[in-house]
């Protein structure tokens, strides 16, 4: 399930994290990644200590908080914390690849498994030329490039590429979350059926049947879920 969520992140917080990034100290991308990924990866990212990645690691994650949908089509278990990109210049792609299955907490070593990926544009579409995030999904590659402070989500499973970017730069906010529901498929269903109760309800109103469905809702996600 590939996802979009336009304006996760308010004009002003935008900004903060624009102004934030503009002196930001980047380094090579490739220290983080595993031996197939380094070999097609040309970026930069923050240190995940310093305090631009400190501050817009708290503004994504409270903007998280407060988005419902979010938390239906992730239902997550843990987040790994978001971190930094940056492609432009000579670091300005980052080839096919498949992220790896689990992360390591960087406090405490603990393990993340990436059911689901997510990526928050932070840098305005007309600033920068290429940079398209290319993910193949079952119906086909969709092509994404989304207004800054709006999100994707999509499955950890998929194989995805950065596009070059051949003018300006693209700073972007990534990380995964472990899933309480492991399978996408799994996920999809619960979604679709939270996102079809919530427009019943809308339309009209409570009924015996939205209350037997949100039993349903419940009864999949309590034999899906592993807490
Ligand atoms: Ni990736």
């Amino acid at each position: 399930m590939l996802l979009q969520f336009p304006h996760l992140l308010t004009p002003d917080e935008v900004r903060q994290a624009q102004e934030l990034l503009s002196h930001a100290p980047w380094s090579d991308g490739r220290a983080g990644a595993g031996s197939q990924a380094a070999q097609v990866k040309n970026n930069e990212q923050l240190d995940h200590d310093c305090e631009a990645a400190r501050t817009i690691r708290a503004l994504v994650l409270r903007a998280l908080d407060r988005s419902p949908l979010f938390f239906s089509a992730a239902l997550p278990k843990r987040v790994f914390p978001p971190r930094l990109n940056r492609y432009g210049g000579d670091s300005n792609y980052y080839g096919n690849h498949i992220d790896g299955a689990v992360r390591y907490l960087p406090e405490n070593g603990q393990r993340v498994r990436t059911d689901v990926s997510c990526t928050v544009f932070l840098a305005d579409p007309e600033s920068y030329d290429g940079g398209e995030l290319c993910i193949a999904d079952t119906y086909g590659e969709q092509s994404v490039k989304l207004p800054a402070g709006s999100m994707v989500l999509y499955p950890g499973t998929s194989l995805h590429q950065v596009k070059p970017v051949t003018r300006g730069y693209r700073l972007a906010c990534f990380f995964w979350i472990e899933s309480m529901v492991r399978s996408d498929e799994q996920r999809r269903l619960l979604y679709e059926l939270d996102m079809n109760l919530l427009g019943l309800r809308q339309r009209h109103g409570e009924s015996d049947e939205t209350t037997a469905l949100t039993g349903v809702y419940h009864n999949l996600l309590r034999m899906w879920a592993d807490t």
